[in-house]
């Protein structure tokens, strides 16, 4: 867990091109106009949570086996009674495709407001050729939600109902030659997972389908030790397989066998995080002949080993007294994942927060390890990890950022933890738990649009109102924006005439400094708010004590030099964009004099407004060093702003 306490990240397009400390990246980093800043306001920023093991796309719940259970029946008895999986089949198969996806779609909207967004999904309710093909075509039909969907092959859940008869090693033929290399084929699947337990399939099984899974490029998985102990953790070992998943049974030798793997393929692996594998070269002939797999993310290599993916939700939900033996396997270097495992059967959980609290009640993680696990290590047993995962330059600007004092409160929290932003591919995509339409989407948060978001009207209203912010401060921001916007249109007007071609070198960048400016300017409504409302916050605080005193008054004054900084750096920037005016002012288009005007007053009334917010919030500073400099710059800087005036002025009439 890298943390950053006061840190910034940006972002260009779908990728991250930023992460360090604020104050780093605005000086290495210039937004451009049209983009946008969010205030994580003190809250916490997380790469989007990577959800490895799902069984998404089901039809119908199973609440009437909830209750059976509970009266005292057994997963396991009401499987074999012909409910439990075999229940969901049916639910599945008698879903039409526009339905499936449908459901799928509220799922993924769900997932996404809760913070997910990366998921691998399953199939594995059909269980016949047709079914398990039309459950992949969902998945694929569902590719353009901004949720990332994974889809996984599992035709070897169980054994359909139709082989029943003793007919298990026809249905095992049937996933392994008809329906694997069909999916193969349409691309509807990069991995391949067989569901190894008794009551399900054996080692042996496994081995037929998993093979052929990997002849056909693609990455294998396996649901591994989950209700007994049946060696499938050495099986995929030797498969390179991306994940081995469950493993409330796994025994002192799985996990030396799995750290045993991870050292080998770090040792072979290329320079890098220990628990980071480059794609390894070794394909088979085959894979590579196949044309589609070999070289994508997510598919077989002979190098890899598996992540050790342990579901919670599963645990709790079937009351289990066996736990993966996760403090071994994190002791012995193997990387754990945690996943949802959502299905209606034992798990019926799509959130990710709930997971990580699970993860460290129920089986010892920390909360930070948790969070890995929920990110970097999901992106791993999914093969993306370059990709996707963890915030770093030159991945893919997928976050979320959470509403919450620290990262902590992710797995503490019991119920819905507070998901204010999502991004995904470097756009917003859900905001407050709630998805949002594709374009133009306003980040909110702690209750509120941000102010330059609210119509113009929305705005006056808040000023109007009785809340002390926002207020002069704002408004004095406003006022330099919109001086730095008519400076942009008075350049565009005069740009666009070809009177005019002999400005363009004095104008082009007139105009590009003023859009920069108007972009911090109209930022600095909304931390100008901001800053007044944390001198509100300090003055709150309690002081019945001395001590209480002490920290009361050492916040008041941290928070009031913020709020003298905030209406400093309005005050400044309007300074520059009165000079900007002046210096359009020779090359400007007459026809649009009356308005540079405007923008020279509106930058003087931005920069005499904000100076007497600073002066009023200095008042109260014990910094003298601070406020003497402070006021002899606002000096300076109104002194030029009223000679700009009056140039201007005088070019007009004349
Ligand atoms: O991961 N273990 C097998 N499959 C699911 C359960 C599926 C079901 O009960 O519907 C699991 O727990
Ligand atoms: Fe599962």
């Amino acid at each position: 867990m890298g943390v950053i306490v006061g840190g910034a990240v940006a972002c260009a397009g779908e990728t991250i091109v930023f992460v360090g400390m604020a104050e780093e990246c605005r000086r290495q980093v210039a937004l451009d106009p049209s983009g946008r800043r969010i205030d994580a306001r003190g809250g916490v920023v997380l790469p989007g949570f990577v959800d490895a093991h799902t069984h998404l796309p089901f039809g119908g719940w199973r609440d009437d086996e909830f209750e059976k259970r509970l009266a005292g029946a057994t997963y396991q008895e009401i499987a074999a009674a012909g409910g439990g999986i075999l229940s969901t089949v049916r639910a599945t198969r008698a879903l039409g495709a526009e339905a499936l996806a449908a459901l799928v779609r509220i799922r993924l909207d769900a997932m996404l407001a809760a913070g997910t967004t990366t998921v691998e999904a399953k199939s594995g309710y059909g269980l016949s050729h047709e079914s398990e093909i039309a459950i992949l075509k969902c998945l694929a039909s569902v590719q353009d939600h901004p949720v990332e969907v994974r889809p996984t092959f599992l035709g070897a859940h169980v054994v359909a109902p139709e082989y029943r008869d003793g007919r298990r090693a026809q249905y095992v033929s049937l996933v392994a030659e008809k329906i694997l290399p069909d999916v193969a084929a349409r691309g509807l699947a990069r991995f391949c997972d067989v569901f190894i337990d008794e009551g399900a399939f054996t080692v042996q099984e496994a081995r037929l389908i998993l093979d052929a899974a990997r002849g056909l490029g693609m990455g294998v998985r396996v649901h591994a030790e989950q209700l007994t102990r049946t060696g499938a953790t050495r099986l995929a070992i030797n498969l390179g397989a991306f994940s081995v998943d469950h493993l409330e049974r796994l025994d002192a030798g799985d996990v030396a066998a799995l750290a045993t793997a991870w050292s080998n393929a770090r040792a072979m692996g290329r320079e890098g995080p220990a628990d980071r594998l480059p794609a390894p070269g070794a394909k088979s002939a085959k894979s590579a002949s196949k044309g589609r797999g070999s070289n994508e993310e997510g598919t077989a290599s002979a190098l890899r080993a598996p992540v050790a993916v342990v579901l919670p939700g599963a645990s709790y939900f079937l009351r289990a007294s066996v736990h993966p033996p996760v403090r071994e396997l994190i002791a012995a270097g193997v990387p754990v994942a945690v996943a949802t495992d959502f299905n209606p059967g034992t798990s019926p959980c799509l959130a990710m927060p709930p997971i990580l609290s699970l993860a460290c009640l129920l089986f010892g993680m920390t909360p930070d390890e948790a969070i890995v696990a929920a990110t970097r290590h999901g992106a791993l047993a999914l093969g993306i990890e370059d990709r996707v995962g963890t915030i770093e330059a030159g991945k893919q600007a997928d976050l979320a950022i959470w509403d919450v004092p620290g990262r902590r409160h992710l797995a503490y929290r019991v119920g819905p933890v507070p998901c204010a932003v999502v991004i995904k591919r470097g756009r917003i995509v859900a905001l407050e738990g709630r998805r949002v339409p594709a374009p133009g989407a306003h980040a909110t948060i702690r209750g509120g649009a941000m102010l330059v978001d609210l119509t113009t009207r929305q705005l006056l209203d808040k000023l109007a109102s009785d809340a002390p912010t926002p207020g002069g401060g704002s408004a004095s921001a406003l006022a330099g924006a919109q001086a730095a916007a008519l400076v942009e249109m008075v350049a565009a007007l005069t740009l666009g005439n070809e009177k005019y071609a002999a400005s363009r070198s004095a104008l082009e960048p007139i105009r590009t400094k003023a859009a920069t400016y108007r972009a911090e300017l109209a930022g600095l409504v909304d931390r100008d708010a901001e800053a007044y409302d944390g001198v509100v916050a300090a003055m709150r605080l309690p002081k019945q004590t001395d001590e209480e005193k002490a920290a009361r008054k050492a916040a008041r004054q941290r928070a009031l030099q913020y709020a003298a900084e905030i209406p400093l750096k309005t005050a400044e920037i309007s300074a520059a964009v009165s000079d900007l005016a002046a210096a359009a002012a020779p090359h400007a288009n007459p026809s649009a004099g009356s308005d540079l005007l405007v923008a020279a007053m509106l930058a003087q009334a931005a920069l005499g407004g904000a100076a007497a917010n600073v002066r009023i919030n200095l008042g109260g500073l014990a910094n003298e060093e601070f406020a003497a400099r402070a006021n002899e710059r606002l000096q300076a800087w109104s002194h030029r702003a009223a000679e700009n005036l009056s140039e201007i002025g005088k070019k007009l009439s004349a």
